[in-house]
């Protein structure tokens, strides 16, 4: 298979995959994630077919989103070899997507990423901040049941694992502190943490038009 075609075949098993989310993690975010990989991949020239894979498929093994990350991991393993990915690629891919997301961050350790896995982190970090990071949140928050804010709840500090996956103890302006405002600074690429300085800003002065406004009702 020629390589365009076999992005196209991980384009579409990714469709089937997450067509049908709606926790954030749709094909709306998997398209800018895929659109700005390959313009830092471009910009730090890095392999820009491990890295358009990988931006396609880093959510189709979310720990939130599939029944067991196990099997969906072996089934990707296994669809990547039908459409000719050699043994390299497929670890190259493998490597990337369980260890790029934020919650990877959190126990121990921060994984060290490939150059083109950096890439890829960076471009679906840059989706979790700003306009569209706000709105995502509030999507997020929304569909799991999160109160929008708690002045008497404190941030977390120093998160682990499971307590980012712990939703009881979380509001959406809490998600602010304890995530989408630490991104700015974890951002790989000296390209991702330009786009990223508006975007801190955006997310500041939100939460200071919001709770200047629950300050002013009493
Ligand atoms: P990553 O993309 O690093 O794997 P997630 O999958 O946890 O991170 O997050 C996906 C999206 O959902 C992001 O926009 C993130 O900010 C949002 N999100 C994750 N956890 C929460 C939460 N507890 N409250 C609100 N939004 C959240
Ligand atoms: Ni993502």
């Amino acid at each position: 298979m020629e390589p365009a075609e076999q992005l196209d075949a991980v384009k579409h098993y990714t469709i089937q995959k997450l067509g049908m989310d709606h926790t954030g993690h749709g094909l709306d975010h998997i398209r800018r994630v895929v659109k700005m990989t390959k313009r830092l991949a471009k910009d730090e020239q890095v392999d820009e077919f491990i890295a358009t894979a990988a931006a396609y498929l880093h959510d189709t093994i979310d720990e939130k989103l599939v029944m067991s990350v196990k099997e969906a991991q072996d089934e990707l393993r296994e669809f990547l070899r039908k459409i000719d990915f050699t043994q390299n690629q497929i670890h190259a891919v493998m490597a990337i997507i369980t260890q790029m997301s934020f919650a990877d961050t959190l126990d121990g350790e921060r994984p060290t990423l490939s150059p083109e896995g950096q890439v890829v982190q960076d471009a679906d970090w840059l989706d979790a901040i700003g306009g569209i990071g706000i709105v995502r949140a509030i999507y997020f928050g929304g569909k799991h049941g999160e109160r929008i804010y708690d002045p008497e709840m404190a941030p977390r500090e120093n998160m682990t694992r499971d307590d980012y996956r712990d939703l009881r103890h979380e509001t959406i302006i809490n998600h602010f502190y304890e995530k989408l405002l630490k991104i700015k600074p974890m951002l790989n690429t000296k390209a991702a943490q330009q786009i990223a300085a508006h975007r801190q800003q955006v997310m500041l002065d939100f939460l200071d038009e919001f709770k200047d406004e629950w300050a002013s009702i009493r």
